[in-house]
């Protein structure tokens, strides 16, 4: 277990475009996706991004849970997910507005507006390229660790600025709900190809 400290806005790590990484399928590459998922476990988020712990390459992961999703085509729940290289666009011109958090700046919500369906490619940890449909709540995460990636953090995408404030008084009002961290290691059941690359660099995990 290497659970690394999140990186906080303010430091110009997170300012930064990352660097592409020339060979997904390197055994530095896998140690560092399997340090995020502990890191990501520690907090109890659903997604970073390799910039959040101090490392400027294009690595990001994330999962969705069942109450996370719509019943939009191409949102369902999804277990951890790896993106290297990640390039995305959007899918038609519609857009949603919804919460948004991040673990670089914890305590706050802001509403952001996405894309609400987009078109992913990625390489994942063998190496493979693939291309798929995402749209919702996963759409969202992808965005928005995608924006870390080239140095962004969702109130730069904002439009509705004034939106922007500490969790504690938005459920105290009522305008979010309440959030539960997920500490648990749940989403790397069923990621069987994921856990065989890791378990090659040493790391596995109790599920
Ligand atoms: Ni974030």
């Amino acid at each position: 277990m290497a659970v690394r400290p999140i990186v906080r806005a303010g430091d110009p790590v997170l300012a930064k475009v990352a660097e592409p990484v020339a060979d997904p399928t390197a055994d530095d590459v896998a140690i560092l996706v399997a340090d995020m998922i502990d890191s990501l476990h520690a907090v109890g988020g659903g997604g970073l991004a390799a910039p959040q712990i101090g490392v400027s390459r294009r690595v990001v992961i994330y999962f969705t849970g069942p109450n996370g999703v719509t019943d939009w085509p191409d949102d369902g729940p999804i277990g951890m997910t790896v993106l290297v290289n990640p390039e995305i666009e959007p899918v038609g011109d519609e857009q949603w507005t919804n919460w948004e958090g991040c673990l670089s700046m914890p305590a706050m919500r802001g509403r952001v507006p996405r894309w609400k369906r987009i078109r992913l490619t990625a390489v994942d940890l063998d190496g493979k390229r693939t291309t798929r449909l995402v749209a919702g709540k996963q759409a969202r995460t992808v965005q928005h660790e995608y924006d870390h990636l080239d140095g962004r953090l969702y109130p730069s995408r904002m439009v509705e600025t004034q939106t922007l404030g500490y969790l504690e008084e938005l459920v105290r009002s009522g305008q979010v709900p309440a959030y539960t961290p997920n500490k648990s290691a749940a989403y790397l059941k069923g990621q069987d190809a994921l856990l065989a690359r890791l378990k090659r660099v040493g790391r596995t995990w109790a599920l």
